[in-house]
């Protein structure tokens, strides 16, 4: 084989492996995804979408009617959005604009994908650590660290810890950076306080990640967009995204839902709802930490539990994410809040450990 291919094929097989669930019949709280929200009324809208296009074209029409809907429903022109497939390949296409040999800056923890795919890309990453206290970020250190790099990402809410940071923080980085592309992930953001989406036309650095894997209920369909001012849109859409990214299925599913959100919009306020009971009960058990979220899913310091956390949820059967020891917080997993069923389960696996 090349030799180059040789090195580079050394290089990449050291990155992270993205590690992928396993299928069986347990509760399924590891990826965040909505499990709330009725699968047969999904596999209606699917099996509805299925008989109304046309597979032997390319979605023209489709992608036109998604940017319409979604435009409608972030009250944001559409010459600011960007469909992809699944936001994590939008994300690929801003590390291939930022570049090898570029700098970004992010905060730990946080998506571990974000920092995986910059490894792969050459992109050097710097993070920042959140206090293991309360997860907020010191962002006075934040931006001396950033002023070095040329791009920064943050997640909010963010993953794994599910805070979302104030607003005026946020503004107040956008501000001061305005040298730095500011990658702002809102996978999270209709379980949270804000979406910065509007500050796209005031901020040109400013671009957001959105998705329908979450609240949406839609991980399956891998239909993801990013929303930025109009002129870096227009060069996405046009040059620098694939001209069909997401397949015909996915962007008549995807039309049909958001044209009626009702039953999703019920999903999410019933996760919110569950998500303050499960706080609220898991919060009462000793030696366990337990954070605040804004998203739809629980981050918990086991302290010297995690080993018989897993385990007792395990033989549960709830798959959780252990996301292992975590610099200065310690051993750690984040449990995406389900339905109340699934929920109680959580419930009493862990009580029962001493
Ligand atoms: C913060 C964050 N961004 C992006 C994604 C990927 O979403 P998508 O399914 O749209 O690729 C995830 C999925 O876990 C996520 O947690």
């Amino acid at each position: 084989m090349t030799d180059w291919l040789i090195k580079e094929m050394k290089k990449i097989s050291m990155i992270e492996k993205y590690a992928v669930p396993p299928e069986n019949n347990y509760s399924k709280l590891d990826a965040n995804e909505n499990l709330v929200v009725d699968k047969d009324y999904l596999t209606k809208i699917a099996l509805d979408s299925l008989k109304k296009i046309d597979l032997r074209k390319y979605p023209i029409d489709l992608y036109e009617q998604l940017y319409r809907r979604l435009s409608h429903y972030l009250k944001i022109s559409e010459k600011s959005l960007v469909l992809g497939s699944g936001s994590d390949q939008i994300i690929d296409l801003l590390l291939t604009l930022i570049g090898k040999g570029r700098r970004l800056t992010s905060i730990y923890p946080t998506f571990s994908y974000f920092k995986t795919r910059c490894q792969f890309h050459g992109i050097a990453f710097s993070d920042i650590m959140l206090s293991s206290i309360d997860n907020t970020l010191d962002i006075e250190e934040f931006i001396v660290d950033a002023k070095k790099s040329h791009a920064i990402y943050l997640c909010s809410p963010n993953n794994p810890t599910g805070n979302q940071f104030d607003k005026s923080e946020i503004l107040h980085i956008l501000k001061t950076l305005k040298n730095n592309l500011v990658i702002v992930d809102e996978a999270y953001v209709e379980f949270s306080k804000y979406s910065l989406t509007k500050y796209v036309n005031e901020y040109s650095n400013l671009v957001i990640l959105r998705t329908f894997s979450k609240a949406l209920g839609l991980a399956g369909a891998r239909v993801g967009y990013m929303v930025a001012n109009k002129e870096l849109a227009e060069l996405f859409r046009n040059r620098i995204q694939l001209p069909y990214a997401v397949n015909s299925l996915s962007l008549a599913i995807a039309v049909s839902l958001i044209s009626r959100p009702k039953k999703v919009q019920e999903s999410i306020s019933l996760i919110k709802n569950e998500r303050e009971r499960l706080y609220q009960n898991l919060s009462k058990i000793k030696n366990i930490d337990v954070y605040k979220s804004d998203a739809n899913f629980l981050f918990i310091k086991c302290n010297t539990r995690y080993s018989r956390i897993v385990e007792a949820l395990e033989n549960s059967k709830i798959v959780v994410k252990g996301l292992g020891n975590i610099k200065n917080y310690g051993n750690c997993i984040r449990i995406t809040v389900g339905t109340k069923k699934m929920n109680n389960k959580i419930l009493s696996a862990i009580k029962n450990i001493h």
